[in-house]
């Protein structure tokens, strides 16, 4: 049982906790997730408090809600060190840690204006290969761009998609 973030949030009944996010993405996270508050579920999001494995960390719990593998890929590109937990009648039932996709298709856009991925007649979908996890780092499959963590961070917690 983790201390800190017990002082602010109390524990849920039912739902997802999403754990060990690094400090400050909580709000990417909810984004990826297309989380708004207008869908009306409960959601706690706890941001910057202490955490012996990162120093600091994000957590964000949301009641009633279970999360697609997809959706567990995509956060793991903003948050590689999270810690996913079922939680049923109050007891963690499942723990898991997100997995970096060795390759990422039709998720990321290349930054490289001329990419053959970025020719409105050429319906080449946009293609990533993993090359570093600390930091994140995906290479286009077909130009070689190099996105860094930053841009993954910014494309994938803006508003409009
Ligand atoms: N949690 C919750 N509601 C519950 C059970 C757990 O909100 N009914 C939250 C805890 O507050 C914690 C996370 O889910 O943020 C994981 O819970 P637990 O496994 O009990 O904590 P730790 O042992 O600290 O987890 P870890 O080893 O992954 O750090
Ligand atoms: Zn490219």
């Amino acid at each position: 049982m983790s201390g800190e973030e017990g002082l602010l949030v109390r524990r849920i009944r039912e739902g997802t906790v999403i754990d060990h996010i690094p400090a400050g993405r909580a709000l990417a996270v909810l984004r990826i997730l297309g989380i708004t508050g207008q869908e009306g579920l409960r959601v706690a999001v706890v941001m910057n408090v202490e955490s012996r494995k990162l120093g600091r960390k994000d957590i964000v719990k949301i009641e009633g809600r279970l999360l697609s593998p997809e959706e567990l890929n995509k956060i793991a590109l903003v948050a590689p060190t999270a810690t996913i937990n079922i939680v049923k009648g109050y007891h963690v039932v499942e723990k898991k840690k997100v997995e970096l996709p060795e390759v990422l298709e039709n998720i990321l856009r290349c930054p490289n204006p001329t990419c053959i991925t970025r020719k409105p007649r050429e319906p080449v979908k946009p293609r990533f290969r993993l090359i570093s996890r600390r930091p994140v780092r995906y290479q286009c499959a077909y130009c070689g761009t190099i996105i860094e963590e930053s841009e993954i961070v910014e494309q994938l917690a803006a508003w409009q998609r």
